[in-house]
């Protein structure tokens, strides 16, 4: 592993936790948590991942599928918010408005975020407005520019209401080896109640588990190739309303 430059950043509400920026096998950077023991992208590729899971298997699929001109996300563990700003761009370019919101327990600071060099993967004015606002979307929800809404809920998912429901969630927890409760019962059928009719759930995993758990509520499943480094991910399409 190769870790360049080690910071500290204090965990909201909690112990400071030490994190330090890791380059992927693309040359994308992610960051490590040593106290989770866990990155927050794939070693195999922090961009390929992000791009192939999220924005092409989610984001691209559902446009293709339907004929909007509006899309809603919800990312749970919205971290860098690498997945944000590539779904962002696609949005602007097919003219398409995005209302993203993310859930983040504990929010990265914008320093360790200009660490990453994402901007190299997004466009300068996205990235500008990104990274100026970001502090402001931690507490409201923030326009960055004519298509793109952005509101990152300070929470626990455990923790996280709101009145509506999203076209699509981005499930980008970390592994259940290191977390596993965000992937048992409780956690998902959270998550699948924010999901609208006819919306999907992507995430990088797939397990035995995670397809009986989106079935018993109403999801149609889609075992497709996954990202570098992993055979399969999942999809799942909800079917009917909960
Ligand atoms: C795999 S990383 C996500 C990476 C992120 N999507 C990105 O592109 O940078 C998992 C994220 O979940 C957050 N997290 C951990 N526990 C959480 C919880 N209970 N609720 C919400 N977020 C949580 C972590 O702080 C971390 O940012």
């Amino acid at each position: 592993m190769n870790n360049d430059a080690p910071v500290n950043a204090e965990a909201v509400g909690g112990k400071p936790y030490e994190l330090s920026i890791v380059t992927t096998a693309d040359g994308s950077k992610t960051i490590y948590n040593a106290e989770v023991g866990e990155l927050y992208h794939s070693r195999n590729g922090a961009l390929q991942e992000s791009k192939h899971v999220f924005v092409n298997a989610g984001l691209n699929f559902f446009l293709a599928n339907t004929n909007t001109t509006e899309v809603s996300i919800l990312e749970v563990g919205f971290g860098t918010g690498l997945n944000f700003l590539l779904s962002a761009d696609v949005c602007v370019d097919r003219q398409v408005s995005l209302n993203y919101t993310g859930i983040e327990a504990y929010p990265l600071t914008p320093e360790i975020m200009s660490q990453t060099g994402y901007e190299e993967y997004t466009s300068s004015e996205l990235w500008k407005t990104y990274i100026t606002q970001y502090p402001n979307a931690l507490l409201s929800q923030v326009t960055l520019n004519t298509y793109t809404l952005l509101q990152i809920a300070n929470c626990k998912l455990q923790a996280f209401k709101a009145p509506r429901q999203y076209d699509i969630v981005y499930f980008d927890a970390f592994a259940a080896s290191r977390q596993p409760e965000m992937w048992e019962q409780e956690a998902i059928s959270r998550v699948a109640a924010f999901v609208k009719p006819g919306g999907i759930f992507v995430t990088y995993a797939i397990t035995g588990n995670l397809k009986r758990m989106l079935k018993a509520l109403d999801f149609k499943i889609e075992k497709i190739p996954g990202a570098a480094g992993k055979r399969e991910m999942l999809r799942a399409t909800k079917i009917t309303a909960p």
